[in-house]
């Protein structure tokens, strides 16, 4: 068995700060993003919160699916920024949308999130332990960057998107993921619950980022693991229809097809929207592109996640 995609929702705030609001809080400007990253805008909470977007998203996800919420298994929501530590956000999200017999979690990979959060649920349906399974990625990034610094704050935006998996025959999904916690200095986020943070700078507890180790990382990690899952799937470039990745940084992508020598056409892509969303950049692609008329059954797609930790994942599957 395999999780087929039956929905798909996201879900991101009205409120939108484009670059020349970015270049009144810090010395940068629209010029500069957009050639550095291909960011043009984003999407910023102000009362919403990372377990209401989720929500929002997954019952976007279940009203497309037409299935009934009771039939959901399991809730997977992929965040490292949810307002509370408990309740999970998976459980506000089970809530929301009245999947009364799911068993629901949180799981944490930083913007890798939520692709392992997929091959977690193919995982599950591949052994014939559930059917119905809801992956949810959300984040609201605003709350962990530091605004004063250009290098980060620029790059991130908030939102959520969700894909609802049913369990079908079909061919097999093939996936592959990787961390290298030696390197993980690159990019970090400090926790505000451990002993001794009150006593800080408010920066100290903020995001840290080595942009261009993270950029060198990426760019050579993710058509290895492309190309890895390709070889295990027996697959080749050719036979891939879309390249659903995560969205961090326009020449990262463009890099990246650069490599695998593949036109840049099959990967879509939306951060000059909504930027970095972190786990949720690749739902919220997914939920645009499924949306747009753009995916048929049959259609072979590639996600592919990484980030902090350091962590990156992939999974080959038939839409
Ligand atoms: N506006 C204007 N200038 C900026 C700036 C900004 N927002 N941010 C940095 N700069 C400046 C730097 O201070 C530096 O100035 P200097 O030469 O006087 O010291 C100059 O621009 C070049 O900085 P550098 O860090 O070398 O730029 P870069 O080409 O590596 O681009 C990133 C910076 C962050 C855009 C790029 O490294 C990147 O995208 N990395 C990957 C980050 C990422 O995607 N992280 C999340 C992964 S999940």
């Amino acid at each position: 068995m395999v999780g087929k995609i039956y929905g798909t929702g996201s879900c991101v705030p009205s409120r939108v700060m484009d670059n020349n609001d970015m270049a009144k809080i810090v010395e940068t400007s629209d010029e500069w993003i957009r050639e550095r990253t291909g960011i043009e805008r984003r999407h910023i909470i102000e009362d919403e919160t990372t377990s209401y977007m989720a929500g929002q998203a997954a019952l976007r996800a279940v009203e497309q699916s037409g299935i009934d919420p009771a039939e959901i298994d399991m809730v997977i929501v992929a965040t490292s920024s949810s307002e509370t530590i408990f309740p999970c956000a998976a459980c506000e999200v089970q809530k929301t949308v009245g999947a009364v017999h799911a068993a629901a979690y949180d799981l944490n990979a930083a913007c890798t999130g939520f692709v392992l959060a997929f091959n977690s649920a193919q995982a599950y349906i591949s052994a014939g332990i559930y059917r119905t399974i809801l992956v949810v990625g959300a984040e609201s990034m605003s709350n962990m960057i530091d605004w004063t610094d250009r290098g980060t704050c620029i790059l991130f935006g908030d939102g959520a998107g969700a894909v609802l998996l049913r369990a079908e025959e079909g061919t097999p999904v093939c996936m592959a993921a990787h961390s290298d916690g030696i390197k993980g200095e690159a990019l970090t986020q400090l926790s505000r619950h451990r002993k001794g943070w009150e006593q800080e700078e408010n920066k100290e507890s903020c995001m840290h980022m080595d942009g261009q180790a993270v950029f060198k990382f990426a760019v050579r990690k993710v058509p290895e693991i492309i190309e890895e899952v390709l070889e295990k799937a027996d697959a080749k470039l050719e036979d891939i229809d879309y390249f659903v990745l995560h969205q961090a940084n326009r020449r990262i992508i463009e890099a990246v097809a650069k490599r695998l020598k593949t036109d840049l056409a099959k990967f879509p892509m939306n951060l000059e929207e909504y930027a970095n969303t972190s786990a949720a950049t690749v739902p919220i692609l997914l939920d645009e592109i499924n949306r747009k008329g753009m995916l048929q059954r049959g259609q072979k797609l590639m996600l592919a996640g990484f980030g902090a930790g350091l962590t990156w994942a992939a999974c080959l599957f038939e839409w």
